[in-house]
């Protein structure tokens, strides 16, 4: 029985290129409060985005071999460009494992009204990948849709820079060509996206519903380790430690931030 509950309390595991899967971090804990959750930010090699797929499959590998050497339960790819580069290879190198990434909130974008218009904002990894080109062909004939390569805008975050001048005419910039568009909603694809919400809402404005894919994926690892039996039974809050290739004090410091910054 002990052995049972020692296994239940064992940590999950959440990696990101950097900062930004702390945005899925703050949902997994809105969800499951009374788990404990280690969090693996390699924000040496961030950005993800830009790099080529086999260097960001093995950063990837290298995250998750990590986190289950210090005892993770399961896995968040709490990064869309991680998960379309490694999440299928990852499952098969773990198949009994609850392994769960996070893709572009196309979905509840497109079903939000008949034919909307929708901007996707995202990494130029995610929006090459075939995983995502699948997943717009899935909506093209319900919605309008509008993918867009943001390189640059992640780099915002993880200096800590969530409202500064220099990122509102960033976006500006970037969001100018989708501006007479009359877009209905804009979906955040990349986890340090939500961070930079209130100037995207600045630029986009009160019209425009903004989604991001945090809570459905923190809703289905939950499902996921309910099927595997490997929910903790403990009521109590749990605990969560922050690990980032760059060790500094600075950088832990802003992961504790973050992790309080309402988005
Ligand atoms: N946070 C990552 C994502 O969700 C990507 C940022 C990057 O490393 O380029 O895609």
């Amino acid at each position: 029985m002990k052995a049972i509950d020692e296994e239940k309390g064992r940590p999950i595991g959440v990696f990101d290129s950097g900062v930004g899967g702390i945005s899925v971090l703050q949902e997994l804990i809105k969800v499951m409060p009374n788990e404990n959750y280690i969090y693996l930010g390699d924000s040496k090699h961030a950005p993800y985005g830009t790099k080529s797929l086999e260097e960001v499959r093995n950063y990837s590998f290298d995250n998750a071999k990590h986190l289950l050497d210090e005892g993770a339960k399961g896995l968040v790819v709490a990064c869309n460009t991680a998960t379309s580069a490694a999440v299928r290879l990852m499952r098969g190198r773990y198949p009994k494992l609850p392994i769960v990434g996070i893709e572009p909130a196309l979905k509840p974008a497109a079903l939000q009204k008949e034919h909307p218009r929708v901007l996707v904002m995202a990494t130029p990894m995610t929006v090459e990948q075939e995983k995502f080109k699948q997943l717009m062909a899935r909506y093209k004939d319900r919605a309008t849709i509008y993918p867009l390569a943001c390189p640059g805008l992640m780099e915002f975050v993880e200096a800590g820079d969530l409202e500064s001048d220099e990122l509102y005419v960033f976006l500006q910039d970037l969001l100018a060509p989708y501006m007479d568009k009359q877009l209905d909603s804009v979906v955040l694809g990349c986890t340090h996206y939500p961070f930079a919400r209130k100037m995207i809402r600045r630029v986009v404005g009160d019209s425009v519903t903004i989604f991001d894919g945090g809570e459905g994926t923190a809703r289905e690892m939950r499902r996921r380790l309910a099927e595997a039996d490997l929910l903790n039974p403990g009521t109590e809050p749990g605990w969560v430690r922050f690990e980032n290739s760059v060790s500094t004090e600075e950088e832990l410091e802003l992961c504790r931030r973050l992790l309080k910054q309402e988005i």
